[in-house]
């Protein structure tokens, strides 16, 4: 199964993208968790995807979409993928059609999730991720145990560089002009499916399986 997740910052790409990897034993390709751990890691890339992420900027399409073909190139990625946070704009989309239909392979299906202005900004502000193990909490929808404590391993938890209300509000409207119009694209193509981003994640994620399975 190969899918992507399309939607706003906030929308929940990435806690769904964990579920459907638990659900379904794909693993979550996300272009966001790969430049962020470059970053972590201080190498060139991620030194260079830093300055940009932290201003609510994207990373040019030529550094993303190389990190991609490498990744799903690789051996965990045979049976299928989730992407989350990729393509963001057209001509990554382009890059990856071209990408799979050389692989010979296809996209199953886009999932697009749609999620109010006001609902975003509150997701991601209070939004606190595992310092270590990436498991993702909010302050109020989804407070950890203890503290500032992950639940899962212990690991102190922080909150994203990128999720200051301003940033946000940058981020939403490069979303708006450079990643909104891949919902035509993959309209055009017939393979774009569009679900309702509110509710329990639990109930967002009935949402979407009924769609791609
Ligand atoms: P990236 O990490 O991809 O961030 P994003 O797309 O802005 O998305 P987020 O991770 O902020 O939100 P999400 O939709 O995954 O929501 P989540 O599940 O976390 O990208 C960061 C940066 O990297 C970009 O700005 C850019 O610079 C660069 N980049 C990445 N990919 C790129 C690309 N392809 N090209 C160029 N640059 C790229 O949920 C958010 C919060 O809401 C959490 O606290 C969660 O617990 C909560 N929540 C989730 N679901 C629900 C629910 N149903 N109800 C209540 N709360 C919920």
């Amino acid at each position: 199964m190969r899918i992507i997740l399309l939607g706003p910052p906030g929308a929940g790409k990435g806690t769904q993208a964990k579920m459907l990897k638990e659900r379904f034993g794909i693993p979550q390709v996300s272009t966001g968790d790969i430049l962020r751990k470059a970053a972590q890691d201080n190498t060139e890339l991620g030194r260079q995807a830093k300055i940009l992420m932290d201003a609510g900027k994207l990373v040019q399409d030529d550094t993303v979409i190389g990190v991609i073909r490498g990744r799903i190139a690789q051996e965990d990625c045979r049976n299928g993928f989730v992407l989350d946070g990729f393509p963001r704009t057209i001509v990554q989309a382009e890059k990856l059609m071209d990408t799979l239909k050389d692989m010979n392979l296809s996209v199953d299906a886009v999932v697009d999730f749609v999620v109010d202005g006001q609902a975003l900004v509150k997701r991601l502000t209070g939004r606190r991720t595992c310092s270590d193990c990436g498991a993702m909490y909010h302050e109020t929808s989804r407070p950890p145990k203890i503290g500032d404590i992950c639940d899962a391993c212990g690991a102190p938890l922080y909150q994203r560089e990128d999720d200051k209300e301003e940033t946000i509000k940058r981020r939403l409207e490069v979303y708006r002009s450079e990643t909104a119009p891949l919902k035509e694209f993959y309209r055009k193509q017939g393979n774009l499916k569009t679900i309702q981003g509110h509710g329990s994640a639990e109930e967002v994620f009935s949402r979407v399986c009924s769609m791609v399975t």
